[in-house]
């Protein structure tokens, strides 16, 4: 696909990175931010393995996962089956709605208070259940056919790691964000995320780096980063009440600079690659 000038407004952020880099603190956190702005941010939760994301957002209790309102991973991997033999992959579908809105899904499958919304795709609950491959799959369909009203913008909380680039989830995202913390193992994923995103057409917007413990672990990063031609959203340092309230359950909350600056920078308008 070919770059515009035209500049776009972001509506669909995806948080991705290396497992324990911080995604879901970081979604949490943006998804106070933005909602401080009068945004109504619909977050959603796509990734199978992790259990903790409605209690970093302030929720009691997780939605039902939109994989029970499919029938279940069964049904979807048997309808995964039919697709696959009758040589049609890409136009799969397991939601009955060509378009769907997050106030059209039943009201157990949504949670909501202080203007952030909470829709989760399901978990993995069992070992030898086999594949993630169902919720990949569903998730890349709910993206696809989620409307947003105008004051609606949506930020997905990924599977660590790359997976979900194989799956396509990303199709329907027009900002793709990398979280990196300090390791070099974190800094290389962060560059296959962009290598991968440009592959599908969708628009990296740059990295925000996590964890840090000093101005100048955090000025190293970003000029490694620099080196490798991606860009810095920000920093947000190592803060003991982030980990603390994650440990406790509680809702993630930041006070101070870091997070606004990081919204202002990635809210820019900016041309897209759709
Ligand atoms: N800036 C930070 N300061 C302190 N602790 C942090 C910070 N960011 C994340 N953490 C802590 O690091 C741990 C991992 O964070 P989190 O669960 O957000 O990562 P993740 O990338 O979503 O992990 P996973 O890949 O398992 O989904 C948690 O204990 C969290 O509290
Ligand atoms: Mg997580």
């Amino acid at each position: 696909m070919s770059q515009t000038s035209e500049d776009r407004a972001i509506k669909r952020i995806s948080v991705c990175g290396k497992g324990g880099s911080g995604k879901s603190t970081i979604v949490a956190l943006l998804a106070e931010e933005l909602s401080v702005r009068d945004w109504r941010v619909i977050v959603l939760d796509s990734d199978e393995s992790n259990a903790c994301l409605h209690w970093m957002l302030g929720f009691e209790y997780p939605p039902r996962p939109l994989l029970e309102l499919v029938g279940g991973k069964k049904n979807v991997q048997r309808q995964m089956q039919k697709t696959f033999s009758d040589g049609n992959t890409s136009d799969m579908a397991v939601l009955s709605q060509p378009k769907l809105a997050v106030g059209d899904l039943p009201a157990d499958y949504v949670v909501e208070n202080d203007g952030r919304v909470l829709v989760t795709v399901g978990k993995i609950h069992q070992s030898l259940e086999g594949c993630a491959c169902p919720m990949g799959v569903l998730s890349r369909e709910f993206l696809k056919k989620l409307q947003l009203a105008d004051d609606e913008v949506l930020v997905v909380d990924m599977e660590a790691g790359i997976e979900h680039f194989g799956r396509g989830v990303e199709t329907s995202i027009d900002a793709v964000v990398a979280v990196v913390e300090p390791s070099l193992e974190s800094l290389m994923l962060a560059e296959k995320v962009e290598q991968l995103t440009s592959q599908v057409g969708a628009n990296f917007v740059g990295v925000i780096v996590n964890k840090v413990h000093s101005v100048d672990i955090a000025s190293t990063l970003v000029n490694e980063l620099r080196s490798r031609g991606l860009p810095a959203l920000g920093a947000i340092h190592y803060h003991e009440e982030l980990f603390a309230a994650s440990l406790a359950g509680r809702r993630i909350q930041l006070t101070g600079d870091e997070v606004p600056n990081i919204v202002d920078k990635l809210l820019e308008p900016r041309a897209s690659a759709r």
